[in-house]
Formats: structure tokens, sequence, C-alpha cells
């Protein structure tokens, strides 16, 4: 069988759909996720073999029925790279980077869109449409137009200047609102009412979360199957986040990994941390954040439709969730470009500064085993980047 996809299912209400249905939220709001029959899909796959490239070569575990149905750019086989240089600097022995950035259209959306995408025109979608801080604008065009589908992308008008230039060459549609991206993200919605288009907003409907679950199914594959202590990523809709906990809960079922769980770090902007908020006072979901403003722009969520899946990881991880300064941000950046010839985007900045901040507190210690992700590359945000006072030289 090409796949094991079973059923939808609300992470809210556990109401279930038959897996056909084209589906958005659930009327509850909650977001909708997909079920495999996983002990099937074990006993079908050899996780030391799997055959093919990528991202699809987890296709047992993926929602899209039909091998001819796959859209896809070569997206998935991304590095985990030993960084002993930066971590002798932050005081760590064991950290790697998984290098996210060497996807198709440069960050780690490419596998969400690849996946839901690729489900959307199985489903006979024709036109997409997404709100978008950068990057899941330009992977959500680059899919589309590989697929023969119209995209709709709407960005906030700060957005930087490449993601628009790239997703037009795309052929997409491409439009710019006043605001951040959720004020994008009813832009869309009302698109999707009037015109039909098919919302692919953050978590609002249920395969970006497919793809992105595959960066934990790698990782885990890359490790020789015995996870980190601790991941450290860039959170704002909290997909990358959640979509490799769903990967390690399909994978301790399926008998390839056991109990044990990383740790989970999200890193938020100071000046848009709605998590780390609701993670420090205990919150099961997050309060809207008030005027989000970070030069890390898909970092500026300042209300996620997957806070509560979001939290729930964190906790369940004995993890934790802390905010950054945008100068830490920059500092970020220029540290991992110098000291691994790493050139990422501002969120990997982010979650660098992050690690610093938890290795100083004693919270992340010497010996223990540490992933972070860099999500993207930093060549989108030149325009972002060489408005800062940086390229402070050598240290
Ligand atoms: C480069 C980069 N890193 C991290 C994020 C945050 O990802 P998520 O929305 O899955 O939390 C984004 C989202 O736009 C991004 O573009």
């Amino acid at each position: 069988m090409f796949t094991y996809f079973d059923h939808l299912e609300c992470s809210a209400c556990s109401r279930t759909w038959e897996r056909n249905t084209l589906i958005n939220l659930c009327p509850c709001g909650g977001p909708v996720l997909a079920r495999y029959r996983l002990e099937e899909a074990a006993r079908a796959m050899d996780r030391r073999s799997l055959p093919g490239h990528g991202l699809w070569r987890y296709h047992a575990v993926l929602p899209v029925e039909s091998p001819e149905r796959i859209v896809s750019l070569g997206e998935g086989m991304t590095p985990l790279l030993r960084a002993d240089r930066l971590g002798r600097r932050l005081g760590l022995d064991a950290l790697s980077i998984k290098n996210e950035a060497l996807n198709p259209t440069g960050a780690f959306k490419d596998l969400g869109f690849s996946v839901a995408v690729s489900r959307a025109a199985e489903l006979g979608v024709k036109e997409v449409a997404v709100p978008s801080a950068g990057n899941a604008g330009s992977a959500a065009a680059a899919y589309a137009a590989r697929a023969g589908l119209q995209a709709h992308i709407v960005f906030p008008r700060d957005v930087p200047q490449a993601f628009i230039l790239e997703c037009r060459y795309y052929g997409a549609h491409v439009e710019l609102v006043e605001g951040r991206i959720n004020d994008a993200g009813k832009r869309v919605a009302e698109g999707c009412k009037k015109h039909g288009w098919f919302d692919l907003s953050t978590l609002k409907e249920p395969y970006r979360l497919e793809g992105k679950k595959y960066m934990g199914y790698h990782l885990a594959e890359q490790l020789d199957w015995v996870l980190p202590d601790v991941i450290v990523y860039p959170t704002g809709g909290g997909t990358g986040l959640v979509g490799m906990w769903k990967s390690f809960e399909e994978m301790e079922t399926m008998g390839w990994i056991d109990s044990r769980r990383p740790r989970m770090v999200s890193v938020q902007a100071a000046g848009c941390a709605p998590i780390v908020r609701a993670f420090e006072s205990g919150a099961s979901r997050a309060e809207f954040w008030e005027n989000a403003a970070t030069i890390a722009a898909g970092l500026r969520v300042p209300g996620a439709v997957g806070d509560a899946l979001m939290l729930r990881a964190l906790r369940e991880s004995q993890g934790t969730a802390v905010a950054v300064s945008d100068q830490e941000i920059i500092r970020g950046v220029e540290q991992l470009a110098q000291s691994e010839g790493i050139f990422a985007c501002p969120e990997t900045g982010a979650a660098l500064a992050g690690l610093r901040q938890l290795v100083e507190r004693g919270w992340v210690g010497r010996q223990e085993r540490v992933v972070l992700f860099n999500t993207g590359s930093a060549l989108k945000y030149l325009d972002v980047l060489g408005a800062e006072s940086f390229g402070s030289g050598p240290r």
C-alpha cells in the first residue's frame, strides 16, 4: 500500500472525518490532524532502507493516496552538521545543526507545502491561498506552480522584498496588506469565501503539518533512531515544533524509537512572544500579542491557531520557551555565519540566541546532545540584514 492514512481527527474535540474530506479547521476551532494505521505501516516499511529520495520516502505515513499525485522539488535531504566551533563558543560538547535552508526554496516550509499542495490537488483543489511572513509564501507559490495550481499569497507590506519578487516569478497572485500576518490571514479568509480558494494557512488544514513532521523522522534517521536531548526551534505558527512532536509519537507507536523525548525549546522574539508568555504563566492557550514587532518576520505571529498544541508539546517534553531581542538575533546570525559558514535567516539567529541564554542559565548542560534548527537561508533577508548595524568583523 502506498499510504496507511486512515482518517482525520480534531486535535481539540476528537471529532473524526473520513480521510478524503476536504477540510480546514474543525467547527469547534481546533486544528485537524491526519491519523494512520501505524502498526500496518511499520510492518510495511523498512526504516533502514527506504527507497527513493527525501521526504517522500516516508509516503506510507504521509496522506497522498497515489504516487502520481506527488508534487516534489526534491525536498528533504538536508544535512545534520556537527557544529563544534560554535559549540565551543557556547560551552557545548555535542551541538549539531539541522540545515533546512538547503530545501528547494531555501526553507523548511517546502516540506509542508510539498505535502499540502500534493494533497489539495489530489482532492481536486484548483486555487490555493496563504497568508505569509515570507518563506511560506515562496514555498506555496513554488509548489503550486509545479502542480499547475493558481496560488494567492498575501503578505504584510513590510515583508522582505525577495519574497514578493520570487512569488511573482512563480506566477502567484501577490497581495500586500497593512498590518501583520493575522491581517493577511483575514484577507485570505475573505478570498476563500468569495472566490472558492482553498485556505492553506498554518494548521488551518491538516497536511502542512504532515510535511513538517518529516523533520522529526529524518532527524531520528540521521541519529540512528536515538533522539537528541534538546531541540531548539524558532517558533511562529508552530508547525515545525508540533510536527516533530507528532512524528515522535508515531515513531514510538511503530516501535522505531523508545519513549524518551528531546526537551523541545520554542524561541520567539521579545517583540512578539505570545507562546513564551503563555508558557511562563502556565496557560493552556496564548493570548494575542498586541503591536508585534521584530526583524525576524517568521516569528511575527501574534496569535497562532496551534497555540494549544505547541504549549502541550513544550510541557509534555519538559521543554521551555524563551524570548530574545532583535540585537541578539543579529548577533546570532553573525555568530553562526562566522563560526560555521552558515548564513542563516534571522529566525535561526533567534534560535541560537535562545540557546545561548539556556546554556548560560544552566538549563542546557555541557554534555547534552543539542540540535539547533536552521529553518531558512539569510539570502532572502538582505534588505533587513543590510539595514542593521552589523558586520563587526571576526570574533
Ligand atoms: C525561516 C523561518 N523560521 C521559522 C519560522 C516559524 O515557523 P512556524 O510558523 O512553523 O513556527 C518561519 C515562519 O514563517 C520561518 O519563515
